[in-house]
């Protein structure tokens, strides 16, 4: 495939302002404040699939935010890839800790992005790595090397769950089928390490409510002669692990599939620097399951975490009260064979049978989905290791994440073909928090990188 680079190189200044643009439009799509503007990126999704020379872009209304479809079909007999990307955003809280508004894109350089990074909610998940795909599309169609069908599916309600991504993939298989998915959506373990996520873990999340007396009372009054929502439900929290950080949900482990020592051995040969991660994170030591390393912790292993905990008084100042409930969100990270809807439910019956006598407890399933693992002697994985291997100049480090993108594992079931996650984020561009950004470099390696995976693919397939 010709002229890639020199095509970047050319339109790179472009490239960034209509990311920039896109990055402007606050698409929160956990925040109901926010509905106009989610619509709005959905617009503008749709016309730079169009601009990208997609034919049929449409914007398919769903009970929840539309997602957008665009497909360039050159010849039936080809191979169809079908991209997945999401166009909305998790929240931007806590705002005070950006140092930049969080919808006012701005490029700053960092230590590990010394050509710069653009800031902003959004800028690496997903809208930024979404859109090297769209570019990548124009750079194929408007220099006629489209090699293979290619169908775009840009949803809007990722970050919560893809609720009705998944009843629109159930209803519109033919429209959807496809020979591979390809999805930037995940990330790389260094700028010049790179590597292609093959495993993704599964999700339940809950919220529980511990609730003791009726109304809230004073904590002198009544102060240890009925029980506290606040200290049971913190016990009852804490019981979840035991001394060596195992989870103590009965059946919890049974259809966790260990790896094999020779499993676990490739594993650790990818790089990893302790100390790097720690310093990175401000620590002084890492903590997590006994007999597992910092690696296979935050992949291979299931883990159960508070995301947030709240009740009482916790304005300025002292206020002595006894509150009538207290709350708690909790996600467990699954890995694959776990069963998300059978894991809930065990989490529902043994956080309510360890309720002491004095409180209601009360667990309200959330979202959740299936983990996913895909192996590398696919052509898929082998067009991706190339394309790879071509601008990098090293084969690809077959990965296991510990992050969660739910619709994947439905894809495989209903429309029966295997997801490449070819990411191009690092751990440090801080997704989900504040000061989130992508690295330029990035950015531009992932539109040089995506076209030559059609090429490969399309030359594999054969
Ligand atoms: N893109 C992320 C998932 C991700 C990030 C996977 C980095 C691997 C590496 C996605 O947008 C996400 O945040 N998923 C959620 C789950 C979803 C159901 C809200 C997650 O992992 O918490
Ligand atoms: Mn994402
Ligand atoms: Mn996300």
């Amino acid at each position: 495939m010709q002229n890639i680079d020199s095509y970047v190189e050319k339109n790179k200044d472009r490239f960034i302002n209509e990311l920039i643009e896109l990055l402007k439009i606050p698409s929160v799509s956990a925040d109901s404040a926010f509905k106009k503007d989610v619509l709005k990126t959905a617009s503008a999704i749709k016309k730079s699939l169009e601009k990208a020379g997609c034919d049929h872009v449409e914007i398919c209304e769903t009970e929840g935010y539309p997602i957008v479809y665009g497909e360039k079909i050159i010849d039936k007999n080809l191979p169809t890839v079908l991209v997945y990307g999401h166009y909305d955003v998790q929240p931007a809280d806590p705002i005070s800790l950006w140092t930049s508004p969080p919808f006012e894109p701005v490029i700053k350089k960092t230590e590990i992005h010394p050509e710069g990074a653009i800031f902003a909610r959004g800028a690496c998940d997903d809208k930024g790595q979404m859109y090297m795909h769209v570019k990548a599309m124009e750079f194929m169609t408007s220099t006629d090397q489209l090699p293979c069908n290619v169908k775009f599916m840009i949803e809007g309600e990722e970050e919560v769950g893809s609720v009705n991504l998944a009843k629109f993939v159930k209803q519109n298989q033919e429209k959807l089928k496809n020979d591979v998915i390809l999805i930037s959506d995940t990330g790389m373990i260094s700028k010049d390490t790179p590597s292609i996520t093959t495993g993704l873990r599964g999700l339940s999340y809950v919220e529980v409510e511990v609730t003791g007396p009726k109304r809230d009372l004073h904590s002198g009054l009544y102060g240890g002669a009925v029980a506290n929502p606040i200290n049971v439900l913190t016990k009852m929290i804490a019981s979840l692990h035991d001394e060596n950080n195992h989870i103590t949900i009965p059946g919890f482990y049974d259809k966790v599939e260990e790896l094999s020592d020779e499993e676990r051995s490739q594993m650790a040969k990818a790089p990893f620097s302790l100390e790097n991660y720690k310093k990175s994170l401000d620590i002084d030591a890492v903590y997590g399951e006994k007999g597992y390393t910092t690696n296979e912790r935050n992949s291979i292993r299931p883990t159960l975490d508070v995301n947030g905990i709240w009740g009482g008084y916790t304005g300025e100042g002292a206020k002595t009260v006894i509150a009538s409930k207290a709350f708690a969100k909790i996600s467990m990270r699954l890995v694959p064979n776990q069963d998300w809807e059978e894991i809930t439910a065990l989490f529902k019956h043994h956080f309510e049978s360890i309720a002491p006598e004095g409180v209601k407890v009360l667990v309200k399933p959330h979202h959740g989905g299936q983990g996913y693992v895909t192996p590398i002697d696919s052509i898929g994985y082998q067009a991706a290791s190339k394309a790879y291997e071509a601008t990098f100049g090293k084969t690809p480090i077959p990965q296991r994440s510990g992050g969660s993108i739910p619709i994947v594992a439905l894809f495989e079931q209903e429309l029966k073909s295997k997801t490449i996650l070819m990411g191009f984020g690092l751990d440090s561009d801080a997704i989900h928090s504040p000061n989130e950004h992508f690295g330029i470099w990035n950015y531009l390696k992932g539109i040089s990188t995506i076209p030559l995976f059609y090429k490969y693919f399309t030359e594999l397939s054969k």
